[in-house]
């Protein structure tokens, strides 16, 4: 079985990264024996768009569309206004490909750090199941009168029945196989059409599941929570912008950026899924070794287990458990000397160690 996988690095620590992970999904196949990768890479984003005025060829979709899967790093650089290079690379990536699920797990590994004074590690295991097709980023809206006093902007959130449906009847359908509770943000007190119209659904489709143990909260009271008392939340399902925001939050009470990983998925398997760590391009250092990869190894077991290798996927999460815990090989971030490459390295190393057949 040979899974042909279109890797884009993208910008600043992008490619430094996503090497890494290629790396361990290279040194995976090798591992089991009864797959292989091939990987296409893509040299698209801010280099490519200030040559070629384009964030990507015109054709790039329907280049993509053939993949099993996207491998990406980062895209975003200055010098390219960060609308323009995400809209017309990662953006439309997601949108185009209908990747409506964006799957981000926030739990704190052994050996990780956690800013949180007096919560345990176990009360740090959550799941988001981000929308990530519409909502505040569907990119409705106009640009009136621009420059004249009487200048106006709108941007439109965009909640239709079929997007709010999809996916949180995904995130009861997980809740539901994991055993887990299920946790609705929102904040309909505010947004008094979307987010009434998203937690009407949330209750609607919730009547077909009620094995399922719910709970709502308003996204500011649950900010506040998932710093206080982490361990009230178990799955949890919410609006595009909220989950972006929720998920750097999650970052940084799981190990920080350089531990957050996420899949964008497209359910039906109709269009190819994207795997990336959900962090961006850090052009702070950007070129100089200090990335931390483990974000994108952990975006690689979200690849394999996409694939149908759930136990890879459970042993590179293992080993990143193992190397924080060991913590000799680590980045910067994590209070470490070692490049972005030595702590590849050093998990390969150490999946070698653990899973080679004897
Ligand atoms: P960022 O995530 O790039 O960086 C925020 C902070 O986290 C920085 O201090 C950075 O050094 C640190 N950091 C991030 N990843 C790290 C890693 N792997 N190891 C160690 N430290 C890490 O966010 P930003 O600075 O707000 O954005 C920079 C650019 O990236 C912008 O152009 C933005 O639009 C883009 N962006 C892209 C994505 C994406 O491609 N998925 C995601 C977020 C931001
Ligand atoms: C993320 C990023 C993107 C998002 C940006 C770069 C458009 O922040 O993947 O979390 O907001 O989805
Ligand atoms: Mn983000």
């Amino acid at each position: 079985m040979t899974y042909c996988v279109a890797v884009i690095p993208g910008d600043g620590i992008g490619p430094e990264v996503l090497a890494e992970g290629v790396k361990m999904l290279e040194a995976v196949a090798a591992l089991d024996g009864s797959f292989q990768f091939e990987f296409t890479h893509f040299p698209w984003g801010c280099e490519y768009y200030l040559r070629e005025g384009r964030m990507m060829p015109e054709d790039g979709l329907d280049t993509l569309r053939g993949f099993d899967a996207i491998f990406l790093g980062a895209v975003g650089y200055p010098g390219v206004p960060d609308h323009i290079s995400l809209w017309d690379l990662l953006l439309v990536i997601r949108k185009e490909f209908d990747q409506y699920i964006n799957l981000r797990p926030v739990k704190l590994l052994k050996g990780a750090p956690c800013p949180l004074a007096g919560v345990s590690r176990e009360e740090i295991d959550m799941l988001f199941v981000r929308e990530n097709s519409e909502g505040e980023y569907a990119g409705s809206g106009s640009w009136l009168y621009k420059g004249q006093p009487n200048e106006v902007v709108i941007q439109n959130g965009v909640f239709s029945r079929k997007g709010c449906e999809r996916v949180i009847r995904y995130a009861y359908e997980l809740a539901r196989k994991e055993k887990k509770t299920l946790t609705s943000i929102s904040k309909g007190n505010a947004l008094n059409y979307s987010m009434v119209f998203w937690d009407q659904i949330f209750a609607e489709v919730g009547r077909e599941y009620p094995d399922v143990t719910t709970y709502s909260y308003l996204v500011d009271a649950a900010s506040m929570f998932m710093v206080k008392d982490p361990g009230r939340f178990q799955i949890v399902v919410t609006s595009n912008l909220f989950g972006d925001i929720l998920t750097d939050l999650g970052a940084a009470i799981a190990g920080g950026m350089g531990l957050a990983a996420g899949a964008n998925l497209n359910p039906e398997g109709k269009y190819p899924s994207m795997f990336e760590p959900i962090h961006g391009s850090a052009p702070d250092i950007a070129g100089q070794g200090k990335a931390n990869p483990l974000a994108t190894l952990w975006s690689a077991a979200q690849m394999l287990e996409h694939f149908g290798y759930p136990h890879w996927s459970d042993r590179i999460i293992d080993t990143i458990e193992q190397l924080l815990v060991e913590g000799k090989t680590l980045t910067p971030d994590l209070g470490g000397t070692a490049t972005t490459q030595e702590v590849g390295t050093r998990a390969v190393q150490m999946m070698q160690e653990r899973f080679s057949q004897k």
